[in-house]
Parts: C-alpha cells; sequence; structure tokens
C-alpha cells in the first residue's frame, strides 16, 4: 500500500514539509509506503490546450509531471498541500496538478485523495475547495478530518505551534489509511462499479 505525496510549497523546509513530516509518521507507523514529492523552488509551467495528451497519454513538456503520473499509477491514495498564496493555491501547485490530471489516462477510481492548506492566516477554506476539486471529478473519495484541513504559520517552522492543525494531520492520516485498507478489501471483494463510457454534453446552442 503506497501513498504519493505532492507538496506544492516552494520553501524545501517551510510549514507545508513541516505538515507533511506529521502525516508521514502517521504512514510509518501503519506500514503504508511514502513517496514524497516537493515542488520547491523548480519552474513547472501550465496547460497550453495543445491536446498532445490525448494521443499520447502522456504531456508535451518533458518534465516532473510525466513521472508523477507513473508515481500516482502505482499508489493508493494522493496527499496534496499547497501554500496559500492570494487565498488560492500557489501558482506552481496548480500548474502541476492541471497537467497532472488532464494529461494522464490511467484509472484514479477510489484511490484515496487528502488535500491541506497552509497560510499565514487566511484563504485556507477556500483553497482546501480547491484542491479537492482534482479528487471529485475522478470518483476518488476523499479522507476528511475534524476541521477543513489547514495549518498556520508564516515563517518557515511556525506551524509547529499549531497543534491543532498538526493533530487534525494526523487524524486525516489516519483516515486515510483505513480508507485505503477498507477500499482494497471492498476491490477484493465486490470489484469496482461499472464504467459507462462517457458522455460529453457542450452547452453551446
Ligand atoms: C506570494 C505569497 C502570497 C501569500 N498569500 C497569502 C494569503 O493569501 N493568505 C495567507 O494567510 N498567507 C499568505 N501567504 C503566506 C504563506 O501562505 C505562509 O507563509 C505559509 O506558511 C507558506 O507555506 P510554506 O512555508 O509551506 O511555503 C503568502 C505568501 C506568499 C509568498
Amino acid at each position: 500500500m503506497k501513498v504519493l505525496i505532492i507538496n506544492g510549497s516552494p520553501r524545501l523546509n517551510g510549514n507545508s514539509s513541516k505538515l507533511v513530516n506529521e502525516t508521514i509518521n502517521i504512514f510509518n507507523n501503519e506500514g503504508v509506503e511514502v513517496d514524497n514529492y516537493q515542488i520547491g523552488p523548480k519552474a513547472i509551467r501550465g496547460c497550453m490546450a495543445c491536446g498532445y495528451c490525448h494521443e499520447h497519454g502522456e504531456c508535451v513538456f518533458k518534465d516532473d509531471v510525466n513521472e508523477l503520473n507513473k508515481r500516482f499509477e502505482s499508489s493508493d491514495g494522493l496527499v496534496i498541500l499547497s501554500p496559500v498564496y492570494y487565498g488560492s493555491a500557489n501558482g506552481s501547485v496548480v500548474s502541476l496538478l492541471d497537467r497532472l490530471f488532464y494529461s494522464s489516462h490511467f484509472d484514479k477510481r477510489f484511490k484515496v485523495g487528502a488535500a491541506f492548506a497552509i497560510a499565514r492566516r487566511a484563504g485556507t477554506v477556500a483553497t482546501f475547495d480547491e484542491l479537492n476539486k482534482y479528487f471529485t471529478i475522478n470518483q476518488m473519495p476523499i479522507a476528511s478530518g475534524r476541521y477543513w484541513n489547514n495549518g498556520f504559520g508564516r515563517e518557515q517552522g511556525q506551524i509547529e505551534k499549531d497543534e491543532e492543525g498538526l493533530q487534525n494531520a494526523r487524524v486525516v492520516a489516519r483516515n486515510m489509511v483505513f480508507l485505503m485498507k477498507a477500499i482494497k478489501d471492498a476491490k477484493d471483494k465486490y470489484g469496482l462499479p461499472i464504467k459507462e463510457d462517457v458522455k460529453f454534453t457542450h452547452f453551446i446552442k
């Protein structure tokens, strides 16, 4: 059982990384393998809607995204973290996630998702909603916690004083492990739900 973590923070030892560590401790204790990726200061460009991925099943830009798609495909769960920038997820994580989800065509159903937003003061709820949308358009159940997953701090390390945020991260990680195990058992017992051919309806009249 494996979890892929995508940490969108450019700061290598920032508050998001501290929150990641809190979840990793739980995953390690529960015997879940962790694949921990951070965007860091890398330049990740946005989708240019070229359609290359429709034919080739991967993004035209040969950067971390194509590699991450393989890592995502072999994972049972995905954790996404973003620092809040101007009330939203930061630009690099949105660029990466748009391309990651759009360019890949493997079955993401019932991989478990969890998202966290980290801020100095405001914008975490909007960012949490924004990140969860990648899961809910892909039939991925969400592991929730006892708050709308956030963590607070400005300077690197300040989140360590946010006891509630870190506790919530541990709760979410435990719930995620439970869901991944339960889904694995259910898949073995019942198989996945029937998949219909996708219909596209465009509102252009
Ligand atoms: C460009 C920029 C915009 C930011 N916008 C917000 C914001 O809208 N709300 C907020 O509470 N904090 C904002 N912050 C503060 C960061 O969210 C905060 O420092 C957070 O801890 C960063 O996480 P990290 O250490 O994982 O990178 C902003 C920081 C930067 C650099």
